[in-house]
């Protein structure tokens, strides 16, 4: 599996320091309010264990899982719910937890989605953005980094359902993909 990485991009050190920074403010900002994290299945599933274990007020938390129809890296702009959050969010404070933000779509769908259950608020917290992806504009409360267009995996994110338990991020061998994606 290794032999599939070309370089770590980001270390477990930048990684728990980078989720010890957001949920000391998330556990300021949310203190006293009834917060609720989403996770976005499956990428989020580490960080999203990492980011519980770190809040230090009261926190509930449900998953949701979301995929884009399209083939390759091109989606064709639709979003299906897989399978819907079991948690009552009405009334709520509701912060929805990303590993990656890429184009943006499935986060603002997802946002819209929510806010139908009448939530108090929804805010977005993701660990790694990619910026220059964005096609639909997004409001990020809580970001963990910026990083560059390349091909990641590792801490929950996967190429074709590999490499989610490597504990860096990391960037794939190019053959490892070509070919496959667009
Ligand atoms: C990834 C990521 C986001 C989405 C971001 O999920 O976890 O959910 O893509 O892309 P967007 O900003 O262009 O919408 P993926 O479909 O790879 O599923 P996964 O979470 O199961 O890895």
């Amino acid at each position: 599996m290794f032999d599939d990485i070309k370089t770590v991009l980001v270390t477990k050190n930048e990684i728990e320091a980078m989720v010890k920074r957001l949920a000391d403010q998330i556990s300021h900002d949310y203190a006293g309010r009834q917060l609720v994290l989403i996770g976005v299945m499956k990428g989020c599933l580490i960080f999203l264990a990492d980011l519980l274990r770190n809040i230090s007020i009261p926190v509930e938390f449900g998953t949701i899982t979301a995929s884009s129809y399209g083939s390759g890296t091109v989606s064709s702009g639709q979003i299906k719910i897989i399978n819907d959050i079991d948690i009552g969010i009405e009334g709520k404070d509701v912060i929805i937890i990303e590993d990656l933000v890429d184009t943006g779509l499935t986060l603002n769908y997802l946002r819209d989605f929510l806010k139908l259950r009448r939530p108090k608020s929804v805010h977005i917290c993701v660990a790694f953005d990619k910026p220059s992806r964005r096609k639909h504009p997004l409001d990020v409360a809580y970001k963990g980094m910026d990083i560059p267009d390349e091909f990641i995996v590792g801490y929950g994110l996967d190429f074709d359902e590999k490499y989610r338990n490597l504990p860096e991020i990391c960037v794939l061998k190019e053959e490892i993909y070509s070919g496959i994606i667009d």
